[in-house]
């Protein structure tokens, strides 16, 4: 287990906010996690699992132990006729891995391409990008309970996946409160993803119930696209929309995209008929958090080092760099006032994307 202390986590924020961790510890291997259960002073400390930092907003220096997580390995668990299990380290970037997917032939993850952060991170918050989810391709995934030191592994269902959500966003339940998860199992500050297990289903089909793809697909006429032609694709796609972090620090979009109900909806096309909004399968309507904060004016706009990005309201970047970044209160502070323009002009709350940490 190594240990480093007063740690700047500049670089392993993709906003690029500048804070320091007290303690760091790298998590190399699931005995890592033992020794520092183990260990008499920050084995009781509270902890914070980081991945690839591009999902969270630092307001401040962190008192908790970070833990940075570094498992590796990538292999071939199983192969079955309808499908190959791969199993993966939370510590392995997770671009890299869709690629090295598609290499191996073992298509699937190409939807999700160039999505920032590792492989730990992903179940997370489900990510989903182009028509596909992670629990689209979900086996199973490994977990060590701080708590109490188990290992332990879920199934989907066990993990409560929703959108952009899932059992690891969620406080454990408290004696006493209600908690809504399935057994009252939330796993934030408790649990460690240290592996996680995808299904590749065989035989391959492309996933282009995403506009964009299907037009591009729709220009190839009669012939399928490859899993890589879909990579491609999202690549492009991505980059044309959002801002790579490694120019211009960002944690993807800021905001989940809000479900209101059908007459909340028709309320609001009779006033705005040119609302983005999907018909969800259980009857709800899903609105682009996007479009509603680009209909209130906010692309370009900036509060301090935090600006709205001109391309896609959805995304806040960080206008500073190095020392003179964006602090995690000026984000904060833009991301409300973004919130209670929405609300005024919609009557919708919408609900930040990343960890507040
Ligand atoms: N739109 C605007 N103005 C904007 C931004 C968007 O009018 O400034 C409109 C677009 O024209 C489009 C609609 O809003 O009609 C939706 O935009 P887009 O297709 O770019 O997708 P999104 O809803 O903004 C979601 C995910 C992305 C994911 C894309 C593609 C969430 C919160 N975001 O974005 O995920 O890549 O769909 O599937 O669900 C992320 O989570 O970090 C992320 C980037």
């Amino acid at each position: 287990m190594l240990v480093e202390k007063n740690v700047s986590l500049q670089p392993y924020n993709t906003f690029g906010i500048v804070a320091r961790a007290e303690t760091l510890v790298r998590v190399r291997s699931v005995k890592d996690l033992e020794s520092l259960r183990g260990d008499p002073v920050l084995g009781r400390r509270p902890f914070f699992v980081l991945g690839g930092g591009s999902n969270v907003v630092l307001t401040g220096d962190v008192s908790a132990v970070v833990l940075k997580m570094e498992i590796r390995g990538r292999r071939l668990v199983r192969e079955t006729p309808d499908a190959w299990i791969v199993e993966v380290g939370a510590g392995e970037p997770w671009h890299d891995t869709v690629d090295w997917t598609l290499e191996q032939g073992w298509p699937g993850l190409e939807n999700l391409a160039l999505i920032p952060g590792t492989v730990g991170a992903a179940p997370v918050q489900n990510i989903g990008a182009y028509g596909v989810e992670l629990q689209d391709r979900f086996e199973s995934l490994d977990a060590v309970d701080l708590a109490t030191g188990q290992a332990f592994t879920l199934d989907a269902a066990q993990c409560a996946f929703g959108y952009r959500d899932s059992v690891f966003k969620h406080a454990p339940a408290q004696p006493g409160t209600s908690e809504c998860l399935p057994r009252g199992m939330g796993l934030a500050g408790r649990a460690v993803i240290t592996q996680v297990r995808f299904r590749l289903p065989k035989p391959w089909k492309p996933e282009l119930g995403y506009l964009e793809l299907e037009r591009r697909a729709a220009e190839m006429g009669s012939v399928q696209p490859t899993a890589w032609q879909i990579f491609n694709w999202v690549c492009e796609i991505r980059r044309a929309k959002l801002p790579d972090p490694a120019v211009l620090g960002n944690a993807g979009s800021f905001f989940k995209n809000p479900t209101v109900t059908p007459e909340q909806c028709q309320d609001i096309i009779a006033r705005d008929p040119k609302i983005v909004h999907y018909p969800m399968p259980d009857g709800s309507i899903k609105l682009a958090a996007g479009w509603l904060i680009d209909a209130c004016g906010w692309k370009g706009k900036s509060v301090g080092k935090a600006a709205v990005y001109e391309k896609q309201a959805l995304v806040l970047v960080n206008r500073g760099q190095g020392m003179d970044s964006v602090t995690g209160g000026e984000v904060m502070t833009l991301a409300k006032a973004i919130q209670t323009s929405v609300y005024e002009r919609f009557g919708i709350r919408l609900e930040p994307e990343p960890v507040v940490v």
